[in-house]
C-alpha cells in the first residue's frame, strides 16, 4: 500500500503508524488496512473509468466500514448473497447503486432484494428468472435485470476463479443460444426491464485480451438481440478479474490502461454493428481491497528441516489465507518489526493449523537471524482473505484495523473464544 514506509528505527509504518504500535493495540495476527490506498484506488477507478459505474465488488472483503468508504467515494456495491446485501443495507448503502449476483439466490434472498429496491439483479438461470418473475409479481416490482453470459474465453488463470469457459457453473451459454433465449424472455415479461448483458470471465486476470474477446462476443449478441426483437439494451457489464501485484513478478495494468482498452474495443465493436454504445459497468474486487492490506503476523517457532528448508511458523495461517494452500497463490513476505542485516536465508512461512499444506508463503528470502518475537507482514490479502477466513482448528477469526493519518481503528472486531462457543449448543 502507499503509505507503508520503513522507519528510521527500521520496523514497518502503515498510515503514519508502526507496527510495534499495533502489535501492542491489537496483537497478531491481524489484517492492517490501509485506508488512504483503498480510498485511492476507488478513486483511481472512478477516474479511469469516467463514463462507467464501478461496483466494488463486496464478495473480495466487505464490512460496514468498507461499504461506507465504498459509498463516500461514489463506487457501486455488487453483492452475492443476502448476508453480503445485509451488510450492504446495514451501513446504509442507497439500495439502488447495489447489483445482485449469484447463481442460486433462494426466494428469499430475492425477495429481500426486491423490498430493499436494488438497482439490478444480475440473472443466471432459466429457474431465478422464472422465480425473479413470479416474485416480482407478487410485490408489484419491476426490477432492472441484467442477463449473465458465458461468453467461453478461457481466461488464464486458476481453473476454480477463471467462470467463463463452457463447461461451469455460471451464467448463460452464448454458444448453445441459452443467453440468446434467456434475453428474449426477459423481454417477453413486462415485469422484469432487460437493461443489458453481463460477462464476468474470471479473475486475477493480466492478459487483457480476454475482456476484449469476451467484449466482442457479447456485443454480437446485442446486436444480434436488436435484430431479432428490436430491443437495443442500454447496459453492459464487462465484470471485474483486474489482477494485482502478489509478488515482483507480476505486472498488473493501470486502471487506466484497462479503461483504454475497453472503450476502445467497445467502440469498435460498436460501429461495426452500428448499436448505440451502451452504458458500461465493470465490478473489480480484489484491485480495490487487495493492496490495501497486509497480514501481520508474530513469529512463534524457526525449523532448520535437515538443511533442505527454513521452516518460520507464525501466529496464523490457512484460517486467515486460505489462497496458498487452495490455489497454489503466491505470496511475499518482509520481516516488519526491525532491519536485519543477516544474511538472506530461504524460508518457508508456514501457520499454525494441523496439517503441513497450511502455508502461508512457499518461498521467501527471510534474513537468517529471524527469530521468535519478530513480526512478519504478508502484503497483497485485502482480497478474499477475511472474506474466505474460517475457523479451522478453532483459532479465532483476525481482526480489520484501519489505519490512517497516525491513527488506527477497529473495522472488524477479534474474534473470540466465546464468539466460537457461542454456537455450540448444550
Ligand atoms: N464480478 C463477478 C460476477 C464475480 O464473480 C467476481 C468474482 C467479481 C466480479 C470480482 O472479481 P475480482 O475483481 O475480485 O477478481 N476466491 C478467489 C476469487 C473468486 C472470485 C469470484 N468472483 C480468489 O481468492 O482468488
Amino acid at each position: 500500500p502507499r503509505t507503508v514506509i520503513r522507519s528510521a528505527a527500521g520496523d514497518l509504518e502503515i498510515g503514519g503508524v508502526s507496527v510495534a504500535d499495533l502489535k501492542a493495540d491489537y496483537g497478531t495476527p491481524a489484517y492492517l488496512l490501509d485506508e488512504e490506498d483503498l480510498r485511492a484506488r476507488c478513486r483511481d477507478f472512478a477516474a479511469a473509468f469516467a463514463e462507467a459505474d464501478v461496483y466494488y465488488a463486496g464478495k473480495s472483503f466487505l464490512c460496514k466500514a468498507v461499504v461506507r468508504v465504498v459509498d463516500e467515494e461514489g463506487l457501486f456495491l455488487d453483492v452475492c448473497s443476502g448476508g453480503e446485501l445485509a451488510v450492504a443495507l446495514a451501513a446504509g448503502f442507497p439500495p439502488e447503486r447495489i447489483g445482485f449476483h449469484g447463481n442460486n439466490k433462494s426466494e428469499s434472498e430475492l425477495r429481500r432484494a426486491l423490498d430493499a429496491g436494488v438497482g439490478r439483479i444480475v440473472v443466471d438461470s432459466f429457474h431465478e428468472i422464472a422465480r425473479l418473475t413470479e416474485l416480482s409479481k407478487q410485490s408489484n416490482k419491476r426490477p432492472g435485470v441484467l442477463v449473465r453470459v458465458t461468453v467461453g474465453v478461457e481466461a488464464h488463470t486458476h481453473e476454480f476463479i477463471a467462470t467463463a469457459h463452457e463447461d461451469q457453473k455460471f451464467g448463460f451459454s452464448l454458444a448453445g443460444g441459452a443467453a440468446f433465449a434467456a434475453a428474449a424472455q426477459i423481454i417477453d415479461e413486462d415485469v422484469l426491464d432487460l437493461r443489458g448483458l453481463h460477462s464476468h470471465i474470471g479473475s486475477q486476470i493480466f492478459d487483457t485480451s480476454g475482456f476484449e474477446v469476451a467484449a466482442r462476443r457479447i456485443l454480437e449478441l446485442q446486436a444480434q438481440i436488436r435484430d431479432a426483437r428490436g430491443v437495443e439494451l442500454p447496459e453492459l457489464d464487462l465484470g471485474g478479474g483486474f489482477g494485482i501485484a502478489y509478488t515482483t513478478q507480476d505486472d498488473p495494468s493501470t486502471p487506466g490502461d484497462l479503461a483504454k482498452r475497453i472503450n476502445k474495443i467497445v467502440e469498435s465493436e460498436c460501429e461495426l454493428a452500428s448499436l448505440r454504445k451502451p452504458k458500461l459497468s465493470i465490478e473489480p474486487g480484489r484491485a480495490i481491497v487487495g493492496p490495501s492490506v497486509f497480514t501481520l503476523y508474530e513469529v512463534g517457532t524457526v525449523k532448520d528441516v535437515d538443511g533442505i528448508r527454513t521452516y518460520v511458523s507464525v501466529d496464523g495461517g490457512m484460517s486467515d489465507n486460505i489462497r496458498t494452500a487452495l490455489y497454489d497463490a503466491s505470496y511475499s513476505a518482509t520481516l516488519a518489526s526491525r532491519q536485519s542485516t543477516a544474511e538472506p536465508m530461504l524460508a518457508r512461512v508456514v501457520g499454525k493449523h494441523c496439517e503441513s499444506g497450511d502455508i502461508v508463503v512457499k518461498d521467501e528470502f527471510l534474513p537468517a537471524d529471524v527469530q521468535p518475537g519478530d513480526l512478519i507482514a504478508v502484503p497483497g490479502t485485502g482480497a478474499y482473505c477475511r472474506s474466505m477466513a474460517s475457523n479451522y482448528n478453532h483459532v479465532p477469526r483476525p481482526p480489520v484495523v484501519a489505519v490512517r493519518d497516525g491513527a488506527a481503528r477497529v473495522i472488524v472486531r477479534r474474534e473470540t473464544e466465546d464468539d466460537l462457543l457461542a454456537l455450540d449448543v448444550g
